[in-house]
């Protein structure tokens, strides 16, 4: 859900394509919104990869240029089209000059511009949405023939399913924790978002690809997995053993995969929370202890005009099943202020909320219109200026909430899947189970050892901790 820029999750093999000639087209990825488009960039990368393409980091050095785009903020196509007028003139200095550069759009303001993409930004070669992955070698193809290719239809094939997998090299330069998509789309058509139009209806991955690529990630060195899906508690499919089952079956039986020794779940709906997955909570040492669990409004009214079909109390009631499960378990939500109508008792009823749950982290947002949402329509929108102010406390609320969420850590014993690097030479950077990167130094271990420390101290965005006795 980061909105920030992302930098590009891409590897490089060079000269494993099937048509690898001398010297290799070079693609560059740029990737913006959630961790499921950073996933689906990896994909592409892989798939391109195969197709004799290396990875490159900076324009300058791209044949072809791959933006994976995000349509959740305000003028999400706006920014893209003026970034796609800046690649216009490199590809015609480019190509003036010889060279053969290509530009493709992809993501979400792919799928929700399609067409029109094209119309207004000649420079692209390829608008491709994000059902459509799997035809992204073939649609390049197609437009080095010179043709312009838009692929923005829901096919009725899954695209995970026809994309190649991952090669084991590019999952082993991306560390020991990946995301695994395991769900996609959505059907709850809240009335301020778009993903359900430009991620299609709830599609499901079958249990036998999931298990299959959660075991390819382990052969890989990868430790801890987070499942992905837009309502990823949603996912259902048919069992080994014949039975329906829900994320909390799945999540039992990815515990079991040698080498998997954390596993964590992105994005969930209150909704779809159900006692299977509360007693996975409860039994799995390898389920983390920290759920994102949006919340959006803690006022009836909202929740109902957002369309969430759950109230505020059914909300803290669910938090209270949960906690009964995990008593450690930290929650991160979404809000939003200023949804159309929300006055200032509405608003104090998502503080009233945030105050009773006591959230670890938080993503907050202003209610900006999506154009073809049903709040786009509505005809009480809220004035900017309150929008701002409301923003302002709610964020000073979590800020606090956060902090001492921080401090309550010191003291504790945890164990930390060590990640990467620090900053610092002799330092090194491991991830506590509520999400805190947390830096030690670095003989306790290597990057993939899970081990044992004591938290010391809290920093601004990363805690300290010295090795346990
Ligand atoms: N269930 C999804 C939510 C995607 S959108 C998931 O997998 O992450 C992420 C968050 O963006 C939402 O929870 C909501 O808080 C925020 N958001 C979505 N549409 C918005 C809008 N029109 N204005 C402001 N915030 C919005
Ligand atoms: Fe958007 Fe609501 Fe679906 Fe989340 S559950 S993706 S906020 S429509
Ligand atoms: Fe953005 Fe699409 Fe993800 S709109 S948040 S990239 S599902």
């Amino acid at each position: 859900m980061t909105q920030a820029f992302l930098p590009p999750q891409i590897t490089t093999e060079a000269g494993s394509g099937p048509d690898t000639v001398a010297q290799p087209r070079k693609v560059f990825v740029k990737t913006y919104g959630c961790q499921m488009n950073v996933y689906d960039s990896e994909r592409m990368s892989d798939a391109l990869t195969r197709d004799g393409y290396q990875a490159v980091d900076s324009v300058e050095a791209a044949d072809l240029i791959l933006i994976n785009t995000c349509h959740i903020r305000e003028k999400a196509a706006e920014k893209v089209y003026s970034q796609l007028g800046r690649l216009a003139k490199l590809k015609s200095q480019r190509n003036a000059a010889g060279g053969d550069l290509m530009v493709a759009v992809a993501g979400c303001v792919a799928q929700a511009e399609g067409q029109e993409i094209i119309r207004r930004a000649p420079v692209v070669d390829v608008v491709i949405g994000p059902q459509t992955y799997h035809r992204l070698p073939d649609a390049l193809a197609r437009a080095r023939q010179g043709e312009s290719v838009v692929e923005t239809e829901f096919p009725a094939e899954d695209k995970f399913d026809n994309l190649p997998a991952a090669p084991e090299k590019a999952i082993r330069t991306r560390g020991v924790a990946a995301f695994l998509t395991v769900q996609e789309g959505c059907d709850k058509f809240c009335t301020f978002c778009v993903v359900p139009y430009t991620r299609g209806a709830e599609v499901s991955r079958p249990v036998g690809r999931i298990i299959e690529e959660a075991e390819r990630l382990s052969g890989a060195g990868v430790r801890e997995i987070t499942l992905l899906g837009q309502n990823v508690n949603a996912w259902h499919g048919k069992g080994a053993d014949g039975r329906e089952w829900g994320l909390g079956e799945l999540v039992r039986r990815l515990a079991t995969i040698d080498g998997i020794d954390r596993i964590r779940y992105t994005t969930s709906h209150p909704r779809d929370m159900d006692d299977a997955l509360i007693a996975a909570h409860r039994d799995l040492p390898e389920l983390m202890p920290y759920l994102h669990l949006p919340v959006q409004s803690g006022s009836d009214r909202i929740l109902k005009a957002m369309n969430r079909r759950h109230t505020a109390a059914e909300y803290i009631r669910l938090v209270e099943r949960i906690r009964a499960a995990r008593p450690d378990i930290a929650l991160s939500g979404d809000f939003i202020v200023g949804f159309p109508g929300e006055t200032d008792e509405d608003f104090e009823d998502t503080m009233r909320l945030i105050r009773e749950v006591k959230y670890a982290a938080a993503y907050t947002f202003k209610y900006s219109i999506r154009p073809g949402t049903p709040g786009a329509d509505m005809d009480n929108q809220v004035d900017e200026a309150v929008k701002s102010e409301r923003l302002l406390q709610l964020q000073e609320l979590i800020s606090q909430q956060t902090r001492a969420f921080g401090k309550e850590c010191v003291g504790k014993t945890v164990e930390l899947l060590l990640e990467k690097p620090g900053r610092n030479t002799g330092q090194i950077v491991g991830r506590s189970p509520w999400l805190q990167p947390v830096i030690v130094d670095a003989k306790l271990g290597e990057i993939g050892d899970i081990v044992t420390v004591r938290i010391t101290q809290p920093g601004t965005t990363s805690l300290f901790a010295e090795p346990v006795e």
